[in-house]
């Protein structure tokens, strides 16, 4: 496991949008999986920028979002979507055909999952998947309690989540009751993750995802088990996680 602390110099968004770039042009087209949230916002629009300074390209890549609202459309600004699309999509050059999002309002949500799933094994799964925690420890819309061996499925949205998110809706009223989101076994398939988190509401919840037990209380605690997990955090977020984790990720006492 890797930790990549961001300082003054390398902010957050340029730590992770650098990270993401180097990624892309490795593999020129590579099965990203992005995620939405205030935590990646930022990050978009550092990748925006550095497509407009043609540092990346993205016209071969395709990307895989992780989950969505129930019943909104994609003209809603709140959707997933449309986020995605206003923050990145619509700014580079990534193909409309090579955007793929679970659809919220499916008339069988229940084949929108299968059919997903299928697609992610079309392009032999998702190469780099990059992901937000919330502070329950959800990952994409699995909340605690979600078996690991979870595959795409739709779920209640938690009173926590709905909580954080009424301010991306406007009132708590308007926050969709329920996701359609990837698993947690589709989350571990990935061949590489990078967890991002920032601001202090998250250094709890790092220091149990990281150095806590591994329990499905704690859908993200998981990820320690992942072969090629990067996390990379802000000063205020890591504040929990630095006394015992050392930056190359390696935890205080382990054998380096
Ligand atoms: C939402 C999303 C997750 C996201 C998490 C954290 O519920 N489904 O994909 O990572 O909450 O969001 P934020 O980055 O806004 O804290």
């Amino acid at each position: 496991m890797r930790l990549l602390i961001s300082n003054g110099e390398l902010n957050f968004n340029q730590l992770a949008a650098t990270e993401i770039a180097k990624q892309i042009r490795r593999n020129p087209d590579v099965v990203l999986g992005f995620a939405t949230g205030n935590t990646t916002e930022g990050v978009h629009y550092e990748l925006v920028r550095m497509y407009e300074n043609k540092e990346i390209d993205f016209s071969q890549i395709h990307s895989f979002n992780l989950d969505e609202y129930v019943g909104v459309t994609r003209k809603d600004l709140s959707s997933c979507y449309a986020r995605m699309e206003n923050q990145l999509f619509k700014h580079v050059n990534i193909p409309q055909k090579n955007i793929h999002f679970l659809d919220g309002r499916a008339s069988s949500l229940e084949n929108e999952c299968l059919n997903y799933e299928e697609k992610i094994k079309q392009f032999g799964g998702i190469d780099i998947q990059i992901l937000g925690i919330g502070e329950n420890g959800h990952i994409a819309f699995n909340e605690p309690g979600t078996p690991f061996h979870s595959d795409t499925h739709t779920v209640d949205i938690t009173e926590d989540t709905i909580q954080a998110k009424a301010s991306m809706f406007g009132s708590i009223q308007s926050v969709p009751k329920k996701g359609i989101t990837m698993g947690i076994r589709n989350i571990m398939h990935a061949k590489k993750i990078y967890l991002l988190a920032k601001g202090r509401s998250k250094a709890s919840i790092l220091r149990k995802t990281l150095c806590g037990p591994i329990s499905n209380d704690i859908p993200s605690s998981i990820l320690q088990l992942h072969p090629d997990l990067s996390v990379i955090v802000d000063e205020e977020s890591s504040t929990e996680i630095t006394g015992i984790m050392k930056p190359d990720g390696k935890k205080e006492g382990e054998k380096i």
